[in-house]
């Protein structure tokens, strides 16, 4: 593959800084050691996290591909950054859940832990200064941000992803609580899978504990204050590596 200069900035996320490059094909990455949760509410910087969740979302995209999922991921740099193909991302929040957790809890008596299945799949308003709102069926068509056709071929692919993981992560001892997904089309119309993948964006707890705290490998620990956050984010990363070879560089 061609080397690349790196170009200017397009968009800086509570998590990740995206560049240009002098690549039309070709968008940069770089993985921050910034966390945060309930909207920025709370903030820290976590030395390594950058790292790990570059190194563990590019495993998983690895993976995915191989299992023929499209994604938008092309390869790593160094140990922060991602090259990946320039998507439009729908502001479309998908979260699949395998057992109930998180904000569900808050939001109907459901007991935590509480097996779902078939995996409930909600979608959300992306969009930080409406606190990335739940939408209802009327919302979503409203908001017209997809057709009838793409929301069918969205929720195919985001449900793909968790048959997909969920296989992964059982192997490796690991419970995939729930997830959430963006998705996006690349330049000719394909929908493929974007973002990241990663503790920051899924629930993942550890099926040899039983205590329900010290369970949690995934960012519940930094949203409830659990300490031990780069610690459970690496033991993701062993596991992740100990089954996917990689990843793959760039260039
Ligand atoms: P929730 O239970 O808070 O709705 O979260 C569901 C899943 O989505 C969980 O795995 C964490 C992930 N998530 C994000 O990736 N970003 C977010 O902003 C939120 C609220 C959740």
């Amino acid at each position: 593959m061609t080397p690349y200069q790196l170009g200017p900035l397009l968009y800086e996320g509570k998590a990740k800084r995206i560049f240009q490059t002098d690549q039309p094909d070709l968008v940069a990455v770089e993985f921050k050691d910034d966390a945060t949760a309930f909207n920025a509410l709370k903030k820290a910087e976590l030395k390594g996290k950058g790292i790990l969740n570059c190194s563990i979302s590019a495993l998983l995209f690895e993976h995915l591909q191989r299992a023929g999922v499209p994604t938008h991921y092309l390869g790593v740099q160094g140990h922060h950054w991602m090259l990946v193909r320039p998507v439009r991302v729908i502001p479309i929040e998908v979260v699949i859940r395998n057992v109930a957790a998180g904000s569900l809890c808050k939001q109907m008596p459901i007991a935590a832990g509480t097996p779902l299945d078939p995996p409930l799949l909600d979608l959300y308003y992306k969009d930080d200064a409406y606190g990335d709102p739940l939408l209802s069926e009327a919302r979503l068509e409203r908001l017209s941000l997809v057709n009838g056709e793409q929301r069918r071929e969205l929720e195919a692919l985001a449900r793909r992803v968790n048959a997909v993981l969920l296989d992964l992560f059982s192997g490796l001892g690991l419970q995939l609580v729930d997830f959430k997904l963006e998705l996006g089309f690349t330049a000719d119309g394909a929908l493929v899978v974007a973002d990241e993948i990663s503790p920051d964006t899924c629930r993942l707890w550890d099926l040899d504990v039983v205590d329900a705290q010290e369970r949690i490998l995934d960012k519940d620990r930094f949203r409830q204050d659990l300490g031990g956050v780069i610690e459970a984010y690496g033991e993701v990363l062993k596991r992740v590596q100990g089954v996917i070879h990689g990843p793959s560089l760039y260039g």
